[in-house]
């Protein structure tokens, strides 16, 4: 390897995932004849938005940047540096993604198309304004060598879109909380970087109201029994995946002056509320049920990370499944309704 430039980080289940799917059935998907309920009209306002290019100026950096960074020493640089990989991994498998559906889908399905290029090009900017960040930290992520020897995880289409619809969604409420949170706390804005979430995060959830789209044009995807499992299922993964991951490295929010849990149910609960307009059923977060497991999550998660041979493994395996699998069997929220407005003004912490 090059000199700066960072070995990206090993992988386990909780490291940002690269998706694949089946091309040939994502055409299927965005044709009308086939799929008739597919709302034309309403994917060419979308993609007009797109082309508007509203953050085509937005990510413009200036001299702030390499002062900050280097004002944040010890083991606060450290995890700042990591916050800022797995940030910039997420962003670049979203752009790997999109751009591969643009690309597949522009002879069958060209507005469909188009709007995944479209997106790939907001997930680049995203990406490669976290990558200079790294280099203000003297870093860099050799995202060539990511491209191709990372693992890609494969996902039917219909698991794809509930997937992208999910982490574009908590994408969005993480961005948007954490830069109220230090526009509120001036005092905790230790790099200039968060002060670009306001426009960024709108990228994020344009990409999550065209994943909306998607669902209504396919009724099966959210009205039947099977559905209603998975919607739970997908929430479940994403909101679980989310609190371990921030809760083992509570470092990085306390120094930015943010209450890890706090912070992570407030985004869960604003996420369920946006997820609950499209999605015929979700997880009931405020059962406190749902967060007294989340906690027990954490203390097992962390104990296996310690743990060393099979056997003092298993039982932990054990619990931690029973953990997820008790969240799972809670009595859900039934929901559904597209007509749904969402409260973007809501005050920022709720819980
Ligand atoms: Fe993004
Ligand atoms: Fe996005």
């Amino acid at each position: 390897m090059r000199d700066g430039i960072k070995e990206a980080a090993s992988e386990n289940l909780l490291t940002p995932r690269f998706y694949t799917t089946d091309f040939d059935e994502m055409e299927q998907l965005f044709s009308k004849e086939i799929n008739p309920n597919l709302d034309e009209d309403e994917l060419v306002a979308i993609l007009q938005e797109f082309r508007e290019d509203f953050n085509q100026k937005h990510f413009v950096r200036n001299d702030s940047f390499k002062a900050a960074a280097d004002g944040i020493t010890g083991d606060a640089r450290r995890i700042f540096i990591e916050f800022l990989e797995r940030s910039c991994t997420a962003e670049f498998s979203g752009f790997l993604l999109y751009k591969e559906l643009g690309r597949r889908l522009k002879k069958t399905a060209p507005v469909a198309a188009e709007i995944f290029t479209l997106m790939s090009r907001d997930e680049a900017r995203h990406a490669g304004f976290l990558n200079k960040a790294m280099s203000d930290f003297n870093l860099a992520l050799d995202l060539g060598f990511l491209t191709k020897n990372r693992q890609y995880t494969f996902f039917k289409p219909k698991f794809i879109i509930y997937a992208t619809y999910l982490s574009e969604k908590i994408g969005y409420w993480r961005y948007i909380s954490i830069y109220r949170h230090l526009q509120a706390n001036p005092d905790d804005q230790l790099y200039p970087i968060f002060q670009y979430f306001e426009n960024w995060c709108q990228d994020e959830n344009r990409h999550g109201d065209f994943f909306t789209a998607c669902l209504k044009a396919r009724p099966e995807f959210i009205n039947d029994f099977e559905a209603k499992l998975w919607a739970r299922f997908f929430c479940l993964s994403v909101y679980v995946t989310m609190y371990l991951n921030d809760h083992s490295r509570t470092e990085f929010y306390e120094s930015i002056g943010l209450n890890t849990t706090q912070f992570n149910m407030h985004v869960i609960h604003q996420t369920n509320k946006t997820t609950a307009s499209i999605f015929p059923q979700v997880i009931d977060t405020y059962n406190p049920k749902f967060k007294e497991h989340l906690d027990e999550l954490v203390v097992v998660n962390q104990k296996l990370a310690e743990a060393e041979s099979p056997v003092e493994k298993a039982p932990l395996i054990a619990s931690f499944a029973f953990h997820l699998l008790s969240i799972a069997l809670m009595k859900p929220i039934d929901s559904g309704s597209i007509d749904f407005v969402e409260d973007v003004n809501s005050p920022a912490f709720m819980y």
